[in-house]
Parts: C-alpha cells; sequence; structure tokens
C-alpha cells in the first residue's frame, strides 16, 4: 500500500467517506468488525457502505402528520452516536495546531454520557489516557462503554440538567497543564463538524422523499453542535424553519427554566457557547416522561402499535433498536412543528437519531419499576397521547430581536463566568463569526492532507 494514514479523516472525508484512497475506504469498511482498530476512524461518516446517508422516513400512520418526517440515524457511527465525530473533531485540530500531544497529553472530556463515549474511543483509538467528567445519574449502559474503551470516570453529583457542575469541575482538571479538555459546549469544532457533515447529511436524507427540500429541521439540543446542521440547510432553503426542542420540565431556551429531567444528552440548562442562536427560530418543549414511554412503545410495543395504526404484522419492525429517548424528543418536536407549519405531504422536517437503543434498556427497566406492569390497554393509551395527543402548544418563536437579545443574554450569563470576554460574545452575535469559524474547514481540511502525507 502506498501511502499509510496514521490519523484520521478530513471534514470532506466524513461528509463524503468516497473521496478517501479506495484502499483506505475498503480497509476501514473491514475494520467495522473490529471496534477497536484505528481505521475506524475513518468510519466516522453518516454514510452506510453504499454511500447513502443512514436514515428512516417514519410512516404517517405513526406519526399521524401529512408531512414526511426523515430521521438519521446515529447509532451506526463507531461508539454507537454521532457524538464521536464532534470528539474527533476536536482532538483532530487540537493536534493539528499543535497544542495536544499523543504520549504527552490527558484528554478531558466533560459529558452527559454520548460525548464522553465518544471523547473514551476516539482517545484509545488515537493513544490517549482519557478522564470523562459527567453526572453520577446517567444510564448504567453509558459508564460501561466508556470504560470498556479505557476511559476513567469522574463523577458529579445529579443528572442530565447538572451539567454545570461538570463544567465546574472541568476548570479543576485545566489547572494542569498537560489536561487537555475537549470542550464540546464551548469549542467550534463542534459546530464545524456538524455545519458541514451533518447540515450536508440532513439535505441529502430529504432528497428523493417529498419534494426533496427541508421544510423544517429539529433538534434538542444538548451542546447544540447538532443545531449547527441547520445554518447548512439554510444555507440552500432559505425558509427551513429551525426548532430547538427542550424538555418541558427544563425549558432553559423557552423561559429559562431549569428543573431536572430524563432525557439523557439534553437539556443542559444553558445557552451554549457554540449555539449559533441567530438560526434558531423556535423553541418547543416536550414532556421528558413521553419521550421514555414513547421509546417503550417503539422499541417493545410494536405488535400493539401495528395492530391498533391497522398496519400489517412487522410493517415497524425496521424502527427497532436505532432510537434512543432523544430520539422520541426529536420526533414529537417533529410532529409539533408539522402541526405549527401545517405542512403538507410533499414537505420533509428532518430530525436526528444521536444514539440507539443499547444504551437505554436499564431506563425502559427502571420505567416498569415506576408504572408497574405496563399492558397492551396503556401501551395503547400512551401512543394516543404522547404521538397522535402532539399540538402545537408549546412552541415558542424566538426570530424577533428581542428574543435573540434574551438568548444572548442567557449566554452571556454563563461564558462570562467562564472567562469568555464580551468583545468575543459580542462577535457571536453576528453571522459572520460563524462564517468565518465554518471557513476554516478547507485550511484545516489541507493541513491534516498534508501532514498525513508527511507521515507517510
Ligand atoms: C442522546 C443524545 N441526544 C442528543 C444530544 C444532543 O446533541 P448535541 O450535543 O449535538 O446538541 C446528545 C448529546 O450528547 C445525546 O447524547
Amino acid at each position: 500500500m502506498g501511502t499509510v494514514l496514521t490519523r484520521g479523516p478530513t471534514y470532506a472525508e466524513m461528509r463524503h467517506p468516497s473521496r478517501l484512497p479506495p484502499e483506505i475506504r475498503r480497509r476501514a469498511l473491514a475494520a467495522r468488525s473490529n471496534e477497536l482498530d484505528p481505521l475506524n476512524l475513518f468510519n466516522i461518516t453518516w454514510r452506510n457502505r453504499e454511500d447513502r446517508v443512514r436514515h428512516v422516513v417514519l410512516p404517517r400512520a405513526l406519526t399521524g402528520v401529512a408531512a414526511n418526517i426523515v430521521v438519521l440515524l446515529g447509532r451506526d457511527f463507531p461508539s454507537g452516536s454521532h457524538k464521536v465525530g464532534p470528539a474527533y473533531a476536536t482532538l483532530m485540530e487540537g493536534e493539528l495546531a499543535g497544542e495536544i500531544r499523543a504520549g504527552e497529553n490527558t484528554i478531558i472530556g466533560p459529558s452527559t454520557g454520548n460525548f464522553g463515549i465518544g471523547t473514551a474511543y476516539i482517545a484509545k483509538l488515537m493513544g490517549y489516557r482519557c478522564v470523562v467528567i459527567m453526572p453520577e445519574q446517567m444510564s448504567a449502559e453509558r459508564y460501561e462503554r466508556i470504560r470498556r474503551y479505557g476511559g476513567e470516570l469522574d463523577l458529579t453529583p445529579g443528572s442530565e440538567s447538572d451539567v454545570i457542575l461538570v463544567l465546574e469541575r472541568t476548570e479543576h482538571f485545566k489547572q494542569e497543564p498537560k489536561n487537555k479538555v475537549l470542550a464540546q459546549f464551548e469549542l467550534l469544532p463542534n459546530y464545524r463538524f456538524h455545519r458541514f457533515v451533518t447540515g450536508d447529511a440532513a439535505r441529502e436524507a430529504a432528497q428523493g422523499v417529498g419534494n426533496g427540500q427541508v421544510a423544517a429541521f429539529v433538534a434538542a439540543p444538548g451542546s447544540a453542535g447538532t443545531l449547527a446542521a441547520a445554518d447548512e440547510i439554510k444555507a440552500r432553503f432559505r425558509d427551513c424553519a429551525v426548532v430547538a426542542v427542550e424538555p418541558k420540565e427544563c425549558s432553559t431556551l423557552y423561559d429559562n427554566g431549569r428543573g431536572t429531567h430524563r432525557i439523557e444528552g439534553i437539556g443542559d440548562k444553558m445557552v451554549t457557547l457554540i449555539h449559533n442562536v441567530i438560526t434558531t427560530d423556535y423553541v418547543a418543549l416536550v414532556h421528558d416522561d413521553d419521550c421514555v414511554k414513547g421509546l417503550k412503545l417503539l422499541e417493545q410495543g410494536r405488535p400493539i402499535l401495528e395492530r391498533q395504526l391497522r398496519l400489517a404484522a412487522g410493517a415497524l419492525d425496521h424502527l427497532g433498536g436505532w432510537f434512543g429517548i432523544s430520539t422520541v424528543c426529536n420526533i414529537i418536536g417533529a410532529i409539533k412543528t408539522a402541526k405549527l407549519l401545517h405542512l403538507a405531504a410533499d414537505q420533509n422536517v428532518v430530525t436526528v437519531a444521536t444514539d440507539g437503543f443499547d444504551r437505554y434498556p436499564s431506563v425502559l427497566a427502571d420505567l416498569e419499576r415506576r408504572s408497574g406492569p405496563i399492558g397492551d390497554s396503556t401501551l395503547a393509551r400512551w401512543y394516543d397521547e404522547i404521538f397522535r395527543g402532539a399540538t402545537a402548544d408549546d412552541i415558542l418563536e424566538v426570530r424577533s430581536g428581542v428574543q435573540k437579545e434574551r438568548l444572548f443574554r442567557q449566554k452571556r450569563e454563563v461564558w462570562s463566568r467562564f472567562g469568555y470576554s464580551d468583545a468575543y460574545l459580542e462577535r457571536m452575535k453576528s453571522q459572520s463569526f460563524w462564517e468565518e469559524e465554518y471557513d476554516k474547514i478547507e485550511r484545516i481540511d489541507r493541513d491534516l492532507a498534508l501532514k498525513r502525507d508527511l507521515m507517510g
């Protein structure tokens, strides 16, 4: 073989792995059977073996709305969620800038789970020690995966909505210079990855469905990285409505609410630094337990649903295993959006399944402990209430200058505490800030390609 690629892919190769040297692409696909083979770095992409974006269009009978709801599927990314993309991009950019070096630095991953899993995984493949800082009440499957990848855990009190404690703990680790933090809430590789890679995937998944356009993009923010896809989608479909979904129990963007909730990965009680609030049009609220119950239905109640919806037996089988709790939140958010905007049968709402069911059996076991035995009639009622019953209520338009100012203010409250200057925060109020950050991709890709060749 000619050039040996000792590090990972460029942004362009993550967007289109067909751009990889064919030999690397072939070997990377073969490496999927051994997840700790470093060649899996080249499998960080939304695309499958055939270069198609992994997605599913939800049956209309299930959603109850005319518009097509298209769900991008993140479970088949290495490590089991698309959060591995921002983890890799941040480490890759740090290495390129000469700020992070294998064998010298310890990687710190502040997270509520999937980013931590992705960070532990990437650190393992690229030869780093890794510490994941995360709350102590996340699903058991998350901790197991991090340990499996050799990551060490540093747990902070509380659950999903106590991420501020994770950030404070991160400050402590930052004091030791050999620790390098992959700060997903504040570093722009997260924005770059999702705008460039996920944004392209969203547009492509809509092609061939309905009118082929994206009428709305719906994503529940944790770091708000995924929401960056909106900037790319809007570049093509200017009128696309961008909807951030939050737990009703922790409605931070909606009205500064800050309660605890059960939707792991989202609703982190803050406007993150990398959230470009300029391009967010609406904030929609969804009950947290509806998402857990909805997952129970879609994962373990499909035969009942099929009977209720008069579908053939097995008609929903293809949905099994692909969704997590936040996916159900996004799906409910997508149904609400379709109702709000009165979208027609040729229009598409694109949303995201960040991870799959493998992370949540323990959460459904907990649901049964809380609810007692869940019979067929309960499941049928849940479907009516949660999916059919989703309405256009609890959606706030945030396009006005007043709303943007409020969101900027909330952002400033958090991030000036962590040392960001007023001047920097002020610059983020202009779309040109985000365009400049996005435009860096070309140079980064060029530098990486050059470096890889030199290492060959
Ligand atoms: C399960 C799950 N859903 C949604 C999200 C939110 O994604 P983002 O951080 O890109 O906003 C995360 C983030 O960790 C997650 O783990």
